[in-house]
Parts: structure tokens; sequence; C-alpha cells
């Protein structure tokens, strides 16, 4: 059969951060924007799916700093393994966009001076509490418990010269957005938060940055740089090609849907639309918001050291079953726990259990009973198993299109299951083993071997936009490995007469879950740092250590020796006293960077002359730190000035 063209489709995912490795929780949300660009695909839709990364920002900046490499450097690497990963599980997007592409940046300008010529760009003072991991900006009612409303993490002070956005002006707009178009925004609670963020009273948004540099510049004023947002949900026009090149964007934009984390709802409900209502463009039709995946009741974090690394889980368990398992146990909209053993229990339940029995079942006894080719059917029988098997996996497509309307993947993935289950129990109905005993029962066997391998037919079919790989090792064991997934065969029974199946490898072997759960737990352990001793000098007594006058001084200033480049010659204020100490540190440190800073002295040194320079006493600087990096701020912020530290 063929399938009808239903039209465009046009399917987001927030673009990533590049901060690190993409972990379980970010894999989610490209899972579930996959199965449905496939499922679209297949039920008629001409399909654009676009993802990608969000590279600029302070937060990256840093980063990169501190991993010796610039910013582009840094964001190209991890860009490279988010790359990857989406490849390895064959994420089927038509584009990935980038925001360090030049495509991206000269359209994010562009966009900047649409708004800016409309009038609704202009120059202020930022001043507010700005939580630098989340690049936000927080009134003081918006934080939680005095810190990040998004984080939890603490927030600082901060004032900049700034461009704003006149969001102010769109709040009418948006609220009559919400009102007139109830289905803009889902699931229906997310609506209900943004109209009462709306009603609060929008604020204007801060849209440049001045204090770094690792962004888009502003067209207008070169010291500024585009902040954050405004430059990453431009990507999904961007990424079309608008505004120069505009054959993309003229056949999907608006787009469908725009499928987020319940974090960036208000960035892609209130703020988006704004700007795209400022240059006068079509609002999307659709933002969807997913909920988190939590371990131990918390977001994953690096420094908790909960990630969980999907290209470990895929390396161990295939892509399908653990796209399965996040498509099946999550509803959309809600937060869910992730735990190995649910992940287990669902990989051994629902697949090797229920649909690899099933296929294994058929395939096997076909291939016993009917010397290996599908045969055809005859009348149904009186107590009605094969009446209700039909009428099951005839009605499932439909089924499955009505919850993957509302997103509901779980639920979608239940209908197919509710058919696996009834083709299951359909073999312990019919006992074909039995039957095979009596010749006298051959039409009865070949009709239950027929309704069966229809039954997988459709389980095939149904099963492909969530997990493509196995509904073709199903269909290669079937003997249709030739023809065309069509998403119409799945309301029709009789396709199969005579078609050669082939007995293969389990789809999905069983797990020996307890074995399995000690495994994953191993490997996630984290990486003990190995412990070798320091070379030291020979160990002292403590009344020697007892002897030394430890104080806290601030360097008054500091200066190249004359003579050494070795050296620096410090003043030291030591609560009333001010002297001079040389140091050997012109290495480590520039003069500047030190003034102000606080250190400690060894204040009852014998003075000596160093290099014709006199110096009364000892700095102490921590130079023996395992990682080979002195850590002068830290040693130095522990005490006040002029009080013994030891
Ligand atoms: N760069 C922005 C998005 C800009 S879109 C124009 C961003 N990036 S992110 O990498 O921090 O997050 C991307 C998406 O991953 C968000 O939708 C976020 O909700 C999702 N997730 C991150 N951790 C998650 C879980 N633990 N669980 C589910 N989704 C999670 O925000």
């Amino acid at each position: 059969m063929m399938t009808e063209k239903k039209g465009t489709y046009y399917i987001t995912t927030p673009i990533y951060y590049p901060s690190s490795n993409l972990h379980i929780g970010h894999t989610y949300c490209t899972v579930m924007a996959d199965a449905m660009a496939r499922f679209k695909r297949l039920s008629g839709y001409d399909v654009h799916f676009l993802t990608g990364t969000d590279e600029h920002g302070q937060k990256i900046q840093t980063i990169a700093q501190e991993a010796g490499m610039s910013p582009q450097e840094y964001v190209d690497k991890v860009v490279e393994g988010i790359k990857k990963l989406w490849e390895t599980m064959e994420i089927s997007n038509d584009d990935f966009i980038r925001t360090t592409e030049p495509r991206h940046i000269e359209r994010v300008q562009k966009m900047f001076m649409r708004m800016y010529e409309k009038g609704d760009i202009y120059k202020g003072e930022y001043e507010g509490l700005y939580c630098t991991p989340c690049e936000s900006f927080w009134t003081e009612s918006q934080l939680v418990d005095g810190c990040c409303p998004d984080c939890g993490r603490p927030v600082q002070a901060a004032k900049e010269e700034a461009y704003f956005f006149k969001l102010s002006k769109y709040a009418p707009a948006l609220l009559e957005l919400f009102e007139k178009n109830p289905d803009f925004l889902q699931p229906d609670t997310r609506r209900n938060e943004m109209v009462a963020f709306i009603n609060q009273g929008l604020e204007d948004l801060c849209i440049s940055r001045s204090t770094f540099d690792w962004g888009i510049p502003v067209p207008i004023d070169e010291k500024h740089v585009i902040y954050v947002w405004l430059d990453a949900l431009t990507n999904y026009i961007t990424a079309l090609g608008w505004p120069d090149d505009t054959e993309l964007y003229d056949k999907y934009w608006p787009a469908d849907v725009h499928l987020v984390g319940k974090e960036i709802v208000r960035f892609h409900s209130i703020i988006w639309p704004a700007m795209l209502m400022s240059a006068e463009l079509p609002l999307p039709k659709q933002v969807r918001g997913h909920g988190w995946l939590l371990i131990d009741g918390g977001k994953m974090s690096k420094s908790k050291g909960n990630i969980v690394d999907p290209v470990k889980l895929i390396d161990r368990y295939g892509i399908d079953a653990l796209k399965y398992f996040l498509l099946r146990e999550y509803t959309f909209g809600q937060d869910g726990i992730f735990t190995n053993e649910v992940m287990l229990r669902r990989m051994n339940y629902d697949l090797a259990n229920d649909l690899g029995n099933l296929v294994s079942r058929t395939v096997s006894m076909i291939e016993k009973y009917c010397g290996g080719l599908v045969p055809g059917a005859g009348p149904e029988d009186e107590e009605g198993t094969d009446a209700d098997l039909k009428s099951i996996a005839v009605s499932a497509a439909a089924k499955v299109e009505e919850q993957m309307d509302k997103f509901m993947f779980n639920m979608a993935l239940e209908e197919i299951w509710i058919l696996v289950r009834r083709a299951n129990k359909y073999v312990d109905e019919n006992t074909p083993w039995l039957l095979a005993k009596d010749e006298a029962n051959r039409e009865r066997l070949n009709t239950v071997m027929h309704n069966l391998a229809e039954a997988l037919r459709i389980v095939s079919i149904l099963i492909y936009p969530f997990m493509h790989t196995t509904s073709k090792e199903i269909r290669k064991q079937l003997g249709i490995w030739y023809a065309d997934v069509v998403w119409e065969d799945a309301f029709v029974f009789d396709m199969l007469e005579g078609d050669q199946v082939k007995k293969g490898n389990p789809i999905f072997p069983r797990l020996d879950i307890e074995k399995e759960l000690k495994e994953l737990e191993e490997m996630n352990k984290p990486e003990e740092e190995p412990n070798i001793p320091l070379e030291l000098k020979p160990e002292i007594e403590y009344d020697v250590f007892d002897k030394i006058d430890f104080r806290v001084g601030t360097v008054l200033k500091c200066e190249k020796h004359p003579k050494a480049d070795k050296l620096l010659v410090f003043q030291i204020k030591m609560g009333t006293e001010r002297r001079q100490i040389v140091s050997g540190v012109a290495d480590s440190y520039s003069p500047e960077e030190l003034v102000g800073k606080k250190v400690v002295v060894v204040a009852n040194l014998k003075p000596r002359m160093l290099r014709g320079v006199e110096s009364n006493g000892m700095l102490m600087f921590a130079d023996n730190v395992v990682d080979g990096k002195e850590r002068f701020e830290y040693i130095t912020t522990l005490a006040d000035d002029g009080n013994p530290v030891t």
C-alpha cells in the first residue's frame, strides 16, 4: 500500500550546551523527538528534524579556560562527541546546527537588527542577581531560598551596561496567545505556570553582555556580545536559512513543535514568541515541555557524580533496548526516576520475554511445522481467539496514532504491547505443538501460524518509529526484509502467504538482573585517584615547628626584583607592622595580581639579603599541591589580617 502525503512537519530539540558530554537526560529528549520524527515520516509527513548545540556564553568560556583550550577548540571537541552519540544512536535528524557556524552568526545579527529597527531594543543598565551556570539574571522574588530557581546554586549581585529587549511590551499579546490557543503550550500545567508568570509582570529582557566576549557581536556595538538566549532561540529559523536563503524556511516554518525540558519552557513560550512578534514572523505552532529524569531524587550532575552515560548503556544493551526503556517507562511531561533496576526489568520483561519470545516461537514453529513458509489461513475458530487477535492487531495502529498525537510515547508502546501479549496468549490458547501431533489438524495449525505471522508483521510496522533496527530484524526473520515499512499495512491483516521465514539470534537476550546490577555499579564507580606519597624532606620534631611564628599579611605592593628574574619584592602589612620580603615566585605570578591578596608569613625568620635586597621573613605559597598548581588564593583567604593561623 502507498502512504498518502500529508504535508510538512518540523520538529526540534533544544540545542544542547557542549559544556561536557551529554547524559541520559539529554538523550531522553532527543530519543522522543526522533521517535516522533520517524512516526510522522512513516505516516506520510515531509519531516524536518533539527537538533544542534548552543556553544556561546560565559560558562563555556570559563570551562574552556580551565581546560587550557580556546573556547572554539573546546566546543569542537565536545560537539564531535555529541554528533557521534547521535550517529551511534541512529538519530534521524535532518540537520545539526552549531551556534558557532557562520550561517547562524550572520542570521542572528540580522534578527537583532530586525528587532532593533522595530524600536524594540534599547541600551540600559542591568542590575540584578546573576546565576553564572545558568547564565540568567533573577529578581529577588524569583529566587528560591535565596538561590537560583533553576539550578539551586547561589547567585551574585551584578551590574552592567546592556541592551534590552522590550519584552514587557508583548505581555498582552502573549496572554492572548495562551488564551486563544490553548494548544500552543502543552501540557496544560505548564501553560498555567506561564500565564501566572506573565501576570506577575514581565520585565524587559537583557540581551547583551560586555563582561566576556565568547558570543556573537552586537552588530551596532562591538563592546557587546549577544546574550545566549537570543542567540540560541534563533537557531530554529537560522537553520532553515532565514532570512537570506528561504527555501527551507518557506517550506517548514512555523515549526510544528519545539520539544523542550520543563526548565526552558519559559524561554520558548514567552521570550521566543515575543522575539518573533517583534521581528514580525509567524510563531511556532506548539511548545511541548517534558519532565526530567532524576537520580536519587535529584537532577543528574557532575559534582554529585551520578551522571548516567548513554554510551555505556548502548554498548551493553543496544540502542533499541535503551530507546524502548526511555520511551516506555516515563510519562511525557512528568519527572521520572532513573534506576538501573527499573531499566533492566523493562528490558527483560517487555523485550526479552514478551517481544523476543513471540518472534522466536513464531518463526521456529513456522520452520518446524510449515517447512519455513508462512501458510494461508483457514476459517476462524469458534472460540473466537482468531477474531480477537485480528481485531486487536488491526486496531492497534489507530490507537498508536491517537497516543502519539498527545506525545504519550509510553501509552503508544503500551498499545503495541497489548497486541504482543495477546499474540503470546494466542499461542498458549491454541497450543500449536499439540495440533502438530495430528495431521487432521493441519488447516487449524496453518491458520494459527498464519495469524501469528500477521500479528508479528503488524508489530514490526508499529514499533518502527521507536525501534527501527528491531523492526528490520523481525522483518528479516519473517522473510519480508525487502518490503518497505508502510504504516497503512498495519491496518490490514492478510498480507503474508508463502513468505520464507528464517530464524535468527534472539532479538533481546535475557539478562541476569543481579549480575547486571553489580556490573553496572562497578562500571559507574568514579575512578579513585591513586594515593602516591610525596617525596619530602626528613621529618621534624614538634618543638622545631613550634618555634616558627606564622602570621597573615596583606600584599601592599609587589614589584620585580631589579637584579633577579625569579624574585619578587613584596611590601607586606601584618597588623600594625610593615615589612619587606623577597620571594622566588616570579615564574608563577605577575606582581599586579598579588596586590591586595593575603598571604601567610613566616614572621620570625632571620633577615637576609637576596641579590642586594633585604628580605625580612618568608612568604608561604602552597606550591606543592598534587596537581602541580599553586593554590595561593585558597590558603590566603582562610584567616584575617594579622591573626596567627597555626
Ligand atoms: N542550551 C539550552 C537550550 C537552548 S534551546 C534554544 C539548554 N541546554 S542544556 O544542554 O542545558 O539542556 C538541553 C535540554 O536537556 C533541556 O531541555 C533540558 O531540560 C534537557 N535535560 C537536561 N537534563 C535533563 C534530565 N536530567 N532529564 C531530562 N531532560 C534533561 O538548556
